[in-house]
């Protein structure tokens, strides 16, 4: 037998593009490749590329570009393009870059294996298509190696609401939501593969229907697997925060205290620009139903700053709404002209206007994720060990709260959720002991 061709996968964006990525390799597992960590020794290198913000594709021509010299070395080098920039972009990437094989799309990439078989056979390929068959039916199974305690398992894709700003309804289409049944087989298969938590994936994952009893129903089902001892989701819209899925959070021991709820703006002038359809003040009240359910949960945002528009006053009711809610994580962003979206059209903010609001925004955001990280010290909490540290004995794993955490404890505590002591906060880190 042949050695085997070897895929190296570089993935840019959100989580959904690991979860792609992973699933990618699996297709392309069927043809007979194995993943590789160096470009280098590649037989095919996919890039798995993001656009929700500007120069997004400009990285992937440089990135092609250097890639050019491997191409020229080994032209047996395949080299394709996957994820958000291929489905915007899919055919301008053929036109520009000759050293493209494939192109292929987030709701195509099922059909990779007779892509492979093409360009294998001197062709290029292109696929963008959003098909009617559904890609989750075509797709090998999650296989029996072992893996890493935390998995990502996408239940839902695309994106009906349409910000002012955002591509992604126009990269991921529609939304679209995987039946509960085939959901729930695919986490026994990642339990069975020693997956301990499992983090839902969706771009909407709230707006989730494959089930009658939606994300929460989702939720509770998985509940019941044996082994699977974790559940989380991301990224969820305030406005699909249904009663269940609230209550799910007081009740459903195995889903953390952790809630990812992007708001963008505190100004509901600027909500309303953005196409949000919800304001500042509805979303602190939801907070505060949420927090009575779960009065520990941690909560985690982003935020847009210099959306066409923003006044000051605009920016600074942003800067109250962080007040008040209290965010222990939280990603920011400068506004990103995107092509194609109505918020293109208006007239942009100056750059160092938005620089120095992002600074402030920061500033604050820092302050109370250190804060929040820093009232741990002293508590107890569960800890999901996931591999080893740099030191000694030292594991490192997640605590409920998403907070990476250090301590010393026994190999064999990976894959286990295990009580642990907090004992002292860094910026980037907590540190404990083993308390069970
Ligand atoms: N579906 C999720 C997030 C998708 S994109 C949600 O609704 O919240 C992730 C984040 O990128 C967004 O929450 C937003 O803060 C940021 N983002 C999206 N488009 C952007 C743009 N044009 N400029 C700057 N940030 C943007
Ligand atoms: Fe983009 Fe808005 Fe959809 Fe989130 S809800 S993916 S920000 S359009
Ligand atoms: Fe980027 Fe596409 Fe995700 S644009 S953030 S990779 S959905």
């Amino acid at each position: 037998m042949s050695a085997p061709r070897k895929l190296f996968v570089k993935t840019y964006g959100c989580q959904m593009n690991v979860y792609d990525s992973e699933r990618m390799a699996e297709q392309l597992g069927g043809q007979g490749y194995v993943t590789t960590d160096t470009p280098e020794d590649a037989d095919m290198i996919l890039l798995n590329t993001c656009h929700i913000r500007e120069k997004a594709a400009e990285k992937v021509y440089s990135e092609l570009g250097r890639l050019r010299p491997l191409k020229d070395a080994n032209p047996d080098l395949k080299i394709g393009v996957a994820g958000c920039v291929a489905q915007a972009e899919g055919e301008e990437i053929m036109r520009r870059a000759p050293v493209v094989d494939l192109v292929v799309g987030p709701q195509s990439y099922h059909r990779l294996p007779a892509m492979d078989d093409a360009v294998r056979s001197g062709q290029r390929a292109l696929d963008t298509d959003f098909p009617d068959d559904d890609k989750f039916d075509t797709l090998k199974s999650r296989g029996k190696a072992k893996r890493a305690p935390s998995a990502f398992l996408t239940v839902q894709e695309g994106c009906d609401k349409f910000c002012a700003f955002c591509v992604v309804p126009y990269t991921r289409g529609a939304e679209v939501s995987r039946p509960a049944s085939r959901v729930i087989q695919e986490a026994r298969e990642l339990v069975d593969a020693g997956v301990a938590e499992l983090t839902l994936l969706g771009q909407n994952v709230n707006a989730y229907h494959g089930h009658d009893g939606g994300l929460a129903g989702l939720i509770w089902d998985l509940a019941e697997i044996d082994g699977l001892e974790r559940i989380r989701f991301t990224t969820s819209h305030p406005n699909d925060m249904d009663d269940a899925l609230i209550a799910a959070h007081g009740e459903c021991a195995k889903l953390m205290p952790y809630l990812h709820l992007p708001v963008q703006s505190g100004s509901d002038r600027i909500l309303k620009a953005m196409n949000r359809k919800h304001t500042a003040e509805s979303y602190v009240r939801l907070i505060e139903r949420i927090r009575a359910a779960r009065p520990d949960i941690l909560l985690s945002g982003d935020f847009i700053v210099g959306f066409p528009g923003e006044t000051e006053e605009d920016f600074e009711a942003t800067m109250d709404l962080i007040r008040t809610v209290n965010y222990g994580q939280a990603y920011s962003f400068k506004y990103s002209t995107r092509p194609g979206t109505p918020a293109a059209e208006k007239p942009q903010l100056p750059e160092d206007v938005m620089n120095d609001r992002l600074q402030r925004l920061q500033a604050l955001l820092t302050e109370q994720q250190r804060a929040i990280q820093n009232s741990m010290v002293g508590r107890e909490v569960g800890v999901l060990f996931e591999k080893k540290g740099r030191i000694g004995g030292q594991l490192i794993g997640k605590s409920d709260y998403l907070h990476a955490v250090y301590a010393d404890a026994p190999q064999t505590a990976i894959g286990q959720v295990r009580r642990v002591r907090i004992e002292t906060a860094g910026p980037n880190s907590l540190g404990g002991v083993l308390v069970d």
